[in-house]
């Protein structure tokens, strides 16, 4: 990046704004979706006739209260998360959006929703089946709390689709350190799922599991849209990206499943990767990072992303 824009990035993003925004909480997660397409889809889900939805995993609240424009101004908003804290966010959040008489959060887990059979309109969740223990587990207690003809939605990712896209565009790797990444890439996916932390990439298996436990009309569809980072880099997308990758660097961690050294290691090991082979494909990480930092304070890195970000939805039976 030339120094005007280096300055520009850094002037304009601080480090309570950052903080903010990679922790869920802000525009940024807001940018996965265009208003445009989500009205065109609200109207697919008849948003308007739900009256009671659950935000399953909330966080601080983020997908539900999003989804929350599409619904008439009656409908009452439920959300669940196992982190107090998340759950204190959501609260405040959804005050500011003005949510608060419509709405009520409350600490719990997926797989004990405290929430009678078959009493909400809707239940859905974004990015949380992908920490989940047991997807099947998770899925049929979210179905158990869904009316008869109710709507369930989920936003989940295959993030291991996210990882090839990034290795077509410069910094180009030599095809073995690419095909040696995605290794990692795949064993820390195996490893992270089977230490019971969830599928980092289960997006892509949801469809098949509604259909099994006999939701009606399975639909899938992706979002649409990209994390385009292209210089100057002035837009929120493309400056959060860019402090995520400084700050990930600085820290000594990489962009790849885990992160850290540690973590990565682990889900390597666990997933049937050879120690002996791990520094160097961590460092090769570590390189590739270093580099694409390079090229962003060149003003020379682009990317449209390569997200892949699943919507599935299907209906509960009447009968
Ligand atoms: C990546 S965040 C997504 C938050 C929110 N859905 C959003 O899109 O902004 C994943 C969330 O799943 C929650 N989570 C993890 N395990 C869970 C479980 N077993 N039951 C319910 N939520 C869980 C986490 O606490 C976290 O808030």
């Amino acid at each position: 990046m030339k120094k005007e824009n280096k300055k520009a990035y850094r002037a304009s993003l601080s480090k309570e704004d950052y903080k903010k925004l990679t922790g869920f909480d802000g525009d940024w997660r807001d940018s996965w979706w265009n208003d445009s397409y989500l009205n065109m889809m609200a109207q697919q889900w008849k948003l308007d006739q739900v009256q009671t939805i659950l935000d399953v995993g909330c966080g601080v609240g983020h997908w539900g209260q999003r989804l929350m424009r599409h619904l008439n101004n009656s409908a009452t908003i439920y959300g669940i998360d196992p982190e107090t804290n998340w759950i204190k966010g959501a609260e405040e959040r959804a005050k500011k959006l003005g949510l608060n008489t419509r709405s009520e959060y409350k600490v719990a887990s997926v797989e004990s929703l405290p929430f009678d059979d078959n009493s909400l309109d809707m239940v859905t969740c974004q990015t949380v089946l992908i920490h989940v223990k047991d997807i099947k587990t998770a899925v049929k207690e979210m179905i158990r709390v869904l009316k008869p003809g109710g709507l369930f939605l989920c936003a989940e990712p295959n993030n291991f689709g996210r990882a090839a896209a990034q290795y077509v565009e410069e910094p180009l790797m030599a095809w073995k350190d690419i095909s040696d990444l995605l290794e990692l890439e795949y064993i820390c996916t195996m490893g992270k799922l089977k230490v019971g932390e969830g599928h980092q990439s289960a997006g892509h298996l949801i469809p098949a599991i509604l259909q099994e436990f006999g939701l009606e009309n399975v639909q899938v569809k992706t979002n649409n849209q990209c994390a385009s980072i292209t210089p100057p880099y002035s837009d929120l997308g493309s400056k959060t990206m860019i402090k995520l990758m400084q700050d990930t660097w600085d820290n000594g961690a990489a962009f790849v499943l885990g992160s850290t050294e540690i973590n990565c290691r682990r889900y390597y090991l666990e997933g049937g990767g050879d120690n002996n082979s791990f520094p160097r494909l961590w460092n090769l990480a570590r390189q590739h990072l270093k580099k694409t930092l390079e090229k962003m304070n060149e003003g020379t890195y682009v990317a449209a992303g390569g997200n892949i970000h699943y919507l599935v939805w299907g209906h509960k039976g009447i009968h």
